[in-house]
């Protein structure tokens, strides 16, 4: 039976990465992706496919009543990855991050229980606060503690889509997932900021010492993982999906150096964010023992990949930092 699927925040970058991976996948599903096109969503992620048949773009936002309702009524599986998504940007302003990813999720989630909707809702490992150097690592049962405004507006979530399943029986699962990585990445993100600052002769800016610790999962092995979930995870459970990739900044920093042949001198120690939390990692076995998932992307091997798609794909960030990309649409979107 093939699937109609509301990808919700599908201009994103693990969004369009999710979309293009299912087109391939699935070719006779139909994908709806609703997306607000903040300053992070950029249609040209989608370019190659928006002529695709099976796929329709939908600009408007999750909090809008209405419209959820009139998409969802049409879909029969919604996959939730809108959300306001950085960090420093939640400890400037956290208004939009309560709207979005609280109250954008239960407009949603009363959309999927009006129609009876099978929800999956992407999460973060942030939400479970920070690992001491010898703590076990994040796994499903670990007690929340986000510490940052972003993570306790994505616990929040959490919160409300385990909440619908207990109260009103809606068919969910929710994933938390490591820090990802790969094409189409917003250039404020570690990676994608270094390089394309690198890219660009300027200096990479490194919080405190650089000794934060974070796992990193290739942005195409979540998007399996999503996948496994969907078809085949159980119903009301959560899975946790990491990397198994344990590197402190500094040595994200110094891999992204050698393999763009530029020297340490690059590095600009800056003040620390505020409240940055030390180290995450997860503990994958659930969703590697129930659903035979495991991360297949080495992490040289995408970093490589990443690398090599930010120096073939200037034009793609050069319009998202010059501004001229939101301009455009500032003008013409409704
Ligand atoms: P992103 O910031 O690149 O994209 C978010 C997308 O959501 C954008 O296209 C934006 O326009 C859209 N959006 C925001 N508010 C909206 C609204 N009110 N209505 C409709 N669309 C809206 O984010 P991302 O990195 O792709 O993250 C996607 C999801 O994965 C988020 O839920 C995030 O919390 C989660 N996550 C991300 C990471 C990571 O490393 N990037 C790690 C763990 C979890
Ligand atoms: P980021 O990509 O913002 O993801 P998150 O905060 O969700 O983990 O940051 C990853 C790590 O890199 C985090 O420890 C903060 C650090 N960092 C820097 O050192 N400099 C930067 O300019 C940025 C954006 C992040």
């Amino acid at each position: 039976m093939s699937n109609t699927i509301l990808v919700t925040g599908g201009a994103g970058f693990i969004g369009s990465n999710f979309i293009h991976y299912w087109l391939r996948r699935y070719p006779e599903d139909k994908v709806i992706n609703l997306d607000l096109l903040t300053y992070a969503g950029n249609l040209d992620n989608l370019k190659d496919i928006e002529n695709n048949s099976n796929y329709k773009f939908v600009h408007g936002d999750i909090c809008d009543t209405n419209l959820v309702d009139d998409i969802v009524k049409e879909v029969n599986l919604i996959v939730h990855f809108a959300a306001e998504s950085h960090v420093d940007r939640s400890i400037m302003n956290s208004a939009d991050f309560i709207r979005s990813n609280v109250e954008g999720t239960r407009v949603l989630l009363d959309a999927a229980r009006r129609h009876n909707i099978r929800f999956h809702h992407i999460s973060t490992d942030e939400v479970f606060g920070d690992l001491g150097p010898n703590d076990p690592l994040f796994n499903e049962s670990t007690p929340y503690n986000p510490r940052s405004p972003y993570s306790a507006s994505k616990a929040a979530s959490d919160y409300l889509v385990r909440a619908y399943f207990h109260t009103h029986k809606l068919p969910i699962t929710i994933s938390n997932c490591s820090n990802n990585y790969g094409p189409y990445q917003f250039p404020e993100k570690l990676i994608p900021l270094f390089v394309t600052n690198l890219i660009e002769g300027k200096k990479v800016p490194l919080y405190g010492d650089g000794q934060n610790i974070r796992d990193w999962l290739y942005v195409e092995d979540h998007c399996r993982a999503i996948d496994l979930i969907v078809h085949k995870g159980r119903i009301g459970e959560t899975y946790c999906v990491g990397g198994g990739t344990e590197k402190t900044n500094l040595e994200i920093t110094k891999a992204i150096l050698k393999l763009m042949g530029a020297s340490e001198d690059m590095i600009e120690y800056v003040k620390d964010r505020p409240g940055h939390d030390r180290r995450y990692a997860i503990d994958f076995s659930k969703i590697k023992n129930e659903l035979d998932w495991e991360p297949q992307v080495k992490f040289e091997e995408g970093l490589a990949k990443t690398v090599n798609w930010y120096k073939e794909n200037k034009k793609w960030w050069r319009r998202i930092k010059s501004g001229e990309y939101q301009k455009y649409y500032d003008k013409n979107m409704d």
